[in-house]
């Protein structure tokens, strides 16, 4: 029988079988003297086991009782973080702490590694057809990452970004692909330099021709009109692709555009991080002139009345830019 002495060490037992016990906390009972019970599979009465958590073995004896496997409570219990005390009184085995074998996240901004742009490129297209605009954007980064460097990207649960599909739910208001790549750049960009990045991108998408991207096996396997999206507005990019292509916001052609798209917004974020990291990241976007010009009288401190980036002649088609505007 196994027992746990006051000093919390177990007495040593020799023959040992194979499980593995990486939920043993929440799945076992605890039972006498300080031992977990858990659903032993395949192993007989009687059969000594190994305890495995997170891939590392656990010494100490374990051995099946009664059709239930008894491991060991303060090895298991230390392995996934938590602290065992022993109350000798009261007979009672204290676990305090731990979160059942998942690691905390690491604080902002994550650890980045240079990735291969059109291996992310390629990814985002795919993951476009998977879980639309935004997801697939944030999918092929972290994705990639969780490949190249590994935790903490892999507890990335990248699905959290499917709600940002058509400019958020169908809204037309920002472009998914966007929202998705500038979500990865503030996750592996700290607070200093994050907005220069995301700035960049933003105002790249405004001008850049899309879709250029080349998909390995293309959805649609067409050659696509190219117009530059003006805004970063999906409504906007949408609809004057639609405008220059004669294809339905509604048509294959239009979803395999923003396919595309996906793949050339993250090729772009992705080089930018790698510029960024070599210390060689410069911004070339340059606003249009009317912003300024607007914005000298708008965005002061007397009239104050409006922000933005975007192009204000694009909405307000002035016939002056100077007040009255008429
Ligand atoms: C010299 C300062 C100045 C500049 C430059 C300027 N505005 Fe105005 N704007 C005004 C003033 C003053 C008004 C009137 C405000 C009011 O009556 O409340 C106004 C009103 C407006 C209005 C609301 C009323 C209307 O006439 O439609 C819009 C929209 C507007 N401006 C957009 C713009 C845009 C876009 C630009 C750049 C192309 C621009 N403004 C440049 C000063 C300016
Ligand atoms: C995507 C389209 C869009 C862009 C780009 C845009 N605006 Fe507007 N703006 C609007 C809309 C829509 C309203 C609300 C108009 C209304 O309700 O009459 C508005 C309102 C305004 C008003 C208040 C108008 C009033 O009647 O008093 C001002 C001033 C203004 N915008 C200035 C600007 C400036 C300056 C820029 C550039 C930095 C800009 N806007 C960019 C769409 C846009």
């Amino acid at each position: 029988m196994v027992e746990e002495r006051n000093d919390g060490k177990l007495n040593a037992l020799s023959r040992r079988k194979l499980i593995t016990a990486g939920a043993a906390l929440a799945a076992g009972a605890v039972t006498s003297g300080g031992v977990l019970g858990v659903a032993p599979g395949m192993a007989a009465a009687g059969e000594n086991v190994n305890v495995v958590v997170n891939g590392k073995e656990i010494s100490g004896p374990a051995q099946i009782v009664k059709g239930t496997a008894l491991v060991p409570a303060r090895p298991v219990a230390e392995a996934l973080g938590a602290s065992v005390a022993w109350e000798q009184g009261t007979k009672t085995v204290k676990i305090t702490g731990g979160a059942a074998g998942v690691a905390a996240a690491p604080a902002w901004p994550w650890p980045y590694k240079k990735l291969d742009p059109e291996v992310v490129a390629q990814k985002g297209y795919d993951g476009y057809y998977k879980g639309a605009c935004c997801y697939g954007a944030f999918n092929a980064i972290v994705s990639e990452l969780a490949k190249v460097v590994g935790f903490p990207y892999t507890m990335m649960p990248t699905d959290m970004f499917r709600y940002g599909e058509g400019g958020i739910a169908g809204w037309s208001t920002i472009c998914g692909a966007l929202n998705g790549a500038c979500a990865a750049i503030n996750l592996v960009v700290g607070e200093k330099d994050v907005m220069k990045l995301v700035d960049e991108l933003m105002g790249w998408y405004t001008t850049y021709q899309f879709p250029n991207f080349k998909p390995v096996t293309p959805k649609v396997d067409k050659e696509l009109v190219t117009n530059a999206a003006g805004s970063t507005l999906c409504h906007v990019s949408v609809t004057n692709w639609c405008k220059v292509s004669g294809y339905g916001a509604k048509s294959p052609e239009r979803s395999e555009r923003c396919g595309r798209l996906t793949g050339d917004v993250v090729k772009y974020a992705v080089q930018l991080l790698n510029d960024y990291t070599d210390g060689k990241f410069a911004a070339s976007y340059l606003p249009p002139a009317s912003i300024g010009e607007c914005m000298g009288c708008h965005g002061d401190k007397a009239m104050n009345n409006t922000r933005g980036k975007q192009d204000c002649v694009q909405c307000h088609d002035l016939p002056n830019p100077k007040p009255p505007h008429k």
